[in-house]
């Protein structure tokens, strides 16, 4: 807004003391100038906005049809091919450099399965992480605090706490053991997003709860890998999964949102059920595979979970200015003061705003 000065030179100095005039009428000519070029500037504003695509990634992940997400996965490998070329050439340094371990060396999740199974129970690293867990579990029960929970499942502990960096959980994650598989099945180094101890209790059932058969919705493709931290047989809640080729009826159905199956829905026999004795790992992509688990049976299971992610995952920023707020990442709590380039580029996961 302009200020209406006068010109007092010259004027009787006993004049020129006092306070000009004010001219009412030009402040408020000003006034409406200023309104009409702010709504100008709203209305260029909003007329951008308008023609601005916006993706609602919190939308995506949990009402997105098939078609939707594959959009969009699309689009994000185009905006993020420079973090997807790097991860492919630190993924190839990767498994060249490190020694790798005669267990997991020659695993391979193969892409028509999206799942493969190994006994690792002979494995120190597998060994340290078991009992690290199941001393967090005892406490936690010593504790007597009521666990956090969900229909069927108990959360036991998480990234960061009380599982942090210099404990066998962290180890293991972050090990040529682990991440070799996980590296040739994405062609590509991940990223952990997160990992954490669940305890299921095996006896409801909930119709709304993992217990049935669905996808993750965090991405097209992801790995998770399960291992199982007390023996699990058909009584102790197993995991299952559908191979993706078999699970594809529904993944390549453009029109399907997420929603929780009966086993009916795929093709008779094509549901893997996976026991094993403490120390087996199931690698399973919970993206392309339908999968559930902690059915009811006789006997409670104790499971760790670990999650590895491609930079295209729903929870991390399409462009730096992607208005749609980043989730927190379960990996963000780790404190590691020993990163290295490859840690680094596993915790490299969306910050909070
Ligand atoms: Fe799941």
């Amino acid at each position: 807004m302009s200020i209406v000065n006068q010109d007092v030179r010259g004027e009787d100095p006993a004049q020129a003391t006092k306070a000009p005039e004010r001219d009412y009428e030009a402040e408020l000519a000003a006034l409406r100038t200023d309104r009409n070029r702010w709504r100008a500037e709203a209305e260029k504003l909003s007329e951008q906005f308008q023609n601005t695509p916006t993706i609602d990634r919190s939308y995506l992940l949990t009402k997105g049809t098939m078609r939707q997400r594959q959009t969009y996965h699309a689009l994000a490998k185009e905006v993020k091919a420079a973090d997807i070329q790097r991860r492919r050439e630190l993924g190839q340094k990767y498994l060249a450099e490190q020694k790798l371990e005669s267990e997991t060396s020659k695993l391979v999740v193969l892409q028509k399965d999206g799942f493969a199974s190994v006994d690792l129970s002979h494995h120190p690293l597998v060994q340290d992480a078991i009992k690290e867990c199941r001393d967090t579990y005892q406490e936690a029960i010593d504790s007597g605090k009521e666990l956090l929970s969900k229909d069927s499942l108990e959360f036991v502990g998480d990234a960061g706490w009380p599982f942090i960096a210099s404990g066998g959980v962290y180890k293991l994650a972050t090990s040529p053991l682990l991440l070799a598989p996980v590296i040739r099945y994405f062609g590509m180094f991940p990223i952990m997003t997160g990992f954490g101890l669940l305890s299921a209790r095996n006896e409801e059932f909930y119709p709304h709860s993992s217990q049935r058969l669905h996808f993750d919705p965090e991405d097209r493709t992801q790995l998770k890998v399960f291992f199982y931290i007390t023996d699990v047989d058909e009584t102790s809640g197993p995991f299952m999964a559908v191979p993706a080729e078999d699970s594809a009826v529904l993944y390549n159905d453009p029109d399907f949102k997420l929603a929780r199956q009966d086993d009916t829905a795929v093709r008779e026999g094509s549901i893997r059920t996976f026991t094993g004795p403490a120390g087996t790992a199931i690698y399973c992509d919970t993206c392309r595979c339908l999968h559930a688990g902690a059915r009811p049976g006789g006997k409670k299971r104790l499971m760790l979970s670990i999650e590895y992610n491609i930079p295209t995952h729903l929870n991390s920023k399409l462009w730096e200015g992607d208005p749609t707020p980043e989730r927190r990442c379960r990996t963000l709590k780790v404190r590691d003061y020993n990163l290295n380039e490859y840690t680094e580029a596993l915790l490299a996961h969306p910050k909070p705003a």
